[in-house]
């Protein structure tokens, strides 16, 4: 099936008018799974559920390996990592503030922790991790493909081809708002551990996380005496041999993944990666013709999320207000560009002539703020 062919929103195609960069509009036939019937997570048919999706989750991953879910959000799944497998010096890189708190929980861990920075709204270059890679031997590299706050990504190809290349090192990735949007590739790019929430491209309520595991960030659990019991890598790989989780698991999304995960197979990765990059080339069309500014330089544009200064003498706040009252959900700037950007989320199963139809309300709504500035703010 071609992507034009694929109705991602299912019925709901030009009308979807909620932009958050997650948690992010959800198929009211994902909706209604949640509903499913209550059942003991160690019966025969929850495992039948279970089992349908640990068999489809490590296709979205792109692995023959292993993929698995957590009732945690994704942060779990970073601290899941660490606690599970850390037992030498991480290298985190980090360029927005998801990727910085990665870091922070590192240090937090009391892990021996190096941050690798870059600028917010720049991306993190394979250069100059192998250039920390030259000074210190790490056991673990952390990087966020994506970055939300500031709608930048990363070339996690290239990083993860240096990281392999000169060390030993684990390749955390954190894929929350790349996977299901652009290519990922956990077996071809080495990435030893995959994290994802629900709430962003998977087009899921929040409240659980997927990941994808190698062979060598389990042996390096193996290796670690001390590992706690909710986020132990082991224990999740151990029942999730039986179909099953550790400890109860949020049944309602489970159903929901089930669904979804048919759902996105059905559209094909490829197709809905081209359909994500669709989206980003028409708010990269359209912004300089209205005069609004990306954040990151070319080439590191998110395909899920664009970070973007309004045009001067419309504040990003303002102009947000204006979206709300006008009965769209939009999405603010983040962090240190709470006040001066704005950030569409255009993932998950969010179509590109609804897109179209987000970014004409915003040239609309600029246009309204700068008819009624003062004519002194606008000379
Ligand atoms: C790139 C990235 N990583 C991690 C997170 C944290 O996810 P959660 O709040 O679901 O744990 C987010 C949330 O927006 C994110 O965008």
């Amino acid at each position: 099936m071609s992507s034009a062919e694929f109705d991602s929103t299912s019925g709901h195609a030009g009308q979807v008018r909620f932009f958050n960069p997650g948690p992010v509009w959800v198929r009211p036939q994902v909706l209604q799974a949640l509903g499913g019937p209550m059942m003991s997570h160690r019966s025969a048919a929850f495992s039948d559920l279970y089992g349908r999706i640990l068999e489809k989750l490590p296709k979205v991953f792109r692995t023959k390996g292993q993929a698995h879910t957590l009732a945690t959000s994704a942060t779990g799944v970073w601290e899941a990592g660490l606690v599970s497998c850390a037992t030498g010096p991480v290298l985190a890189c980090c360029n927005g503030a998801f990727s910085d708190k990665w870091g922070e929980m590192s240090q937090r861990l009391g892990l021996d922790t190096t941050i690798l920075k870059a600028e917010w709204g720049k991306p993190i270059l394979a250069d100059d991790v192998k250039k920390a890679l030259a000074e210190k031997k790490y056991q673990i590299v952390t990087v966020v493909h994506n970055e939300t706050s500031v709608g930048t990504i990363s070339d996690l190809a290239a990083i993860a081809k240096v990281v392999h290349e000169n060390s030993d090192a684990l390749l955390f990735a954190d894929v929350v708002t790349s996977l299901a949007a652009t290519r990922v590739e956990a077996d071809e790019w080495g990435i030893d551990l995959g994290v994802c929430g629900s709430q962003k491209a998977l087009a899921l309520p929040p409240g659980i996380a997927v990941f994808s595991v190698s062979e060598k960030a389990l042996a390096a659990a193996r290796q670690k005496k001390f590992r706690g019991i909710y986020l132990d890598l082991l224990d999740v790989e151990a029942f999730g041999k039986k179909n099953q989780n550790p400890t109860t698991p949020s049944l309602p999304l489970l159903y929901a993944l089930d669904v979804q995960l048919d759902h996105i197979l059905a559209e094909g990765m490829e197709n809905r990666w081209a359909r994500h990059h669709a989206m980003l080339s028409a708010v990269e069309e359209w912004a300089p013709k209205a005069g609004f500014r990306f954040l990151p330089g070319e080439g590191a544009h998110s395909p899920s999320v664009s970070s973007l200064f309004p045009p001067e003498g419309v504040g990003a706040e303002e102009l947000n207000k204006a979206m709300k009252s006008a009965g769209w959900v939009p999405g603010a700037g983040y962090g240190k560009f709470k006040s001066s950007n704005i950030r569409i989320g255009h993932m998950g199963d969010v179509d590109l002539a609804s897109v179209k139809n987000v970014l004409a309300a915003y040239e609309e709504q600029a246009a309204r703020i700068l008819a009624a500035a003062p004519a002194a703010a606008k000379a």
